[in-house]
């Protein structure tokens, strides 16, 4: 079969990885990849949303099912179009996917299915929201009700940098977006990432993953895509995990078949769980997350090539019982380059050569190079890489690689993971030290 991914990050490199790993996949094809997935795929020069185009591709290619996993072209509707074309593709469609590009529309669906979320108000009009966040304690969630590049939601401690998040909107800073806003109630808790996959009747759910989205250690600076995570999640237990799937994914599922948008696909569910161990939706999105994929997909002891096609056949219910994954633990770094999220440099060398020293493994007996550590346990996963005109490895973007390590333990894959960063050559690598500790009981 070949198979095309579309995007270029580390998820996306994740997802070509595991694809590798099936005996029905060929060839894998991604557009436009970087030079991480170019060791492994054809990557072709085109965007994400250029969505004629990679139908175009999907014709001529032969490819047999495209991947989507990625917030753009999914609200742009490549699932539609796809299907228009009699191609077959994983993901849902531009009304499913709306649990993610629109908040308000995700806010309202939950509440007709009662399905537990922070209760909120909605304005398209400056001077009520401005009043409503007035009248309301802080901390106060303000969010803009379109897709925003991660960037449209604001914690604001204070009044005033609610107004300020208020204006920002309606001034236009998140464009189209944040013409809606949306007032929410803080939630307090411990968030964790839930992935499941759908056909649309049957869901089934893949080890949970908490993610780290702040730039620097103890979740303070700026907010960022995401600078690490690690799977499993240890307080996410079989009966939270139980309470999760009847409160939140079943009605979902159900609830968005009920309302003639059958979700297949990936349904992200961004939870808060409070300390009586309650979840509420803090957000959905319609794909895997990034980095969350890079440790979910690792520890996935099914063939992802299987379990999407049956999602496009709709004939998920053989997995419904559960989904094999490995034991153990998979944590994963971002090194990022310095300054982002904000303003960043390309182009910088990366360099791996110090890999092939020998180190003291973590587990004693002989040393080992960390090159054969990595082939064992170990993947670095690449976001935004490329090669120079000359061939050499650079960066080519904010996240830049996302270092990954399996092992039976969680302070294994952390300590094997942090030693693979220290020593990957990059100047301005920035990553953060703390990546796991949360999971660390
Ligand atoms: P989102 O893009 O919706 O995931 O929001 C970004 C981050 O803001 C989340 O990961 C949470 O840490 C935080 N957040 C969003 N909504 C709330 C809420 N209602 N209560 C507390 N934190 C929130
Ligand atoms: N890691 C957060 C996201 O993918 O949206």
């Amino acid at each position: 079969m070949n198979v095309l991914v579309v995007g270029s990050g580390g998820r996306e490199h994740a997802i070509c990885w595991k694809l590798n790993q099936s005996s029905h996949v060929t060839h894998i094809f991604c557009a436009p990849g970087n030079a991480g997935i170019a060791e492994i795929a054809t990557c072709v020069p085109i965007k994400p949303t250029d969505i004629t185009k990679l139908a175009e591709l999907a014709i001529a290619q032969k490819i047999d099912l495209t991947i989507v996993s990625m917030d753009e072209p999914l609200s742009l509707g490549i699932v539609d179009h796809f299907k228009e074309k009699r191609l077959r593709i994983f993901g849902p469609t531009k009304n499913a996917s709306q649990l993610e590009w629109s908040k308000y529309f995700a806010k309202e669906f939950m509440l007709r299915h009662r399905i537990p979320t922070a209760s909120y108000a909605c304005f398209d009009q400056r001077d009520f929201a401005l009043a409503y966040a007035k009248s309301q304690d802080p901390p106060i969630v303000i969010k803009a009700d379109g897709l925003a590049l991660g960037k449209g939601v604001t914690v604001a401690k204070s009044l005033e940098e609610a107004k300020i998040a208020i204006h920002d909107c309606f001034d236009g800073k998140h464009g189209q977006a944040g013409q809606k806003v949306l007032i929410e109630e803080f939630m307090k808790g411990q968030e964790v990432s839930i992935f499941a996959i759908s056909d649309g009747k049957d869901a089934a759910i893949l080890v949970p993953a908490q993610d780290y989205k702040r730039l620097l250690e103890n979740d303070e600076g700026p907010n960022t895509g995401g600078m690490g995570a690690y799977a499993p999640v240890p307080f996410v237990n079989m009966q939270l995990l139980g309470k999760i799937k009847e409160e939140i994914i079943i009605p979902t599922i159900t609830g968005m078949a009920s309302e003639g948008m059958s979700y297949q696909g990936i349904l992200y569910c961004g939870l808060m769980i409070n300390e009586k161990g309650e979840p509420k939706v803090v957000e959905f999105n319609s794909r895997f997350g990034d980095p969350e994929a890079q440790v979910v997909l690792p520890l996935l002891d099914e063939d992802l090539f299987e379990l999407c096609w049956a999602v496009t056949e709709g004939d998920l219910g053989k997995f419904k019982e559960g989904l094999h994954r490995l034991d153990g633990s998979a944590l994963c770094v971002v090194i990022a380059s310095k300054g982002y999220p904000i303003n960043y440099e390309k182009g910088i060398p990366i360099d791996f050569s110090r890999l092939n020293e020998p180190i003291e493994v973590v587990s004693g007996k002989n040393p080992q190079t960390l090159e054969s550590i990595l082939k064992a346990k170990g993947i670095i996963f690449h976001a935004g890489t490329a090669r120079d005109s000359d061939g050499r490895l650079v960066s080519n973007g904010g996240r830049v690689l996302g270092v990954t390590a399996v092992s039976d333990g969680l302070l294994d894959a952390q300590v094997l993971a942090y030693k693979l960063c220290e020593r990957i050559d990059f100047e301005g690598k920035t990553y953060r030290k703390d990546i796991g500790d949360k999971g660390m009981v």
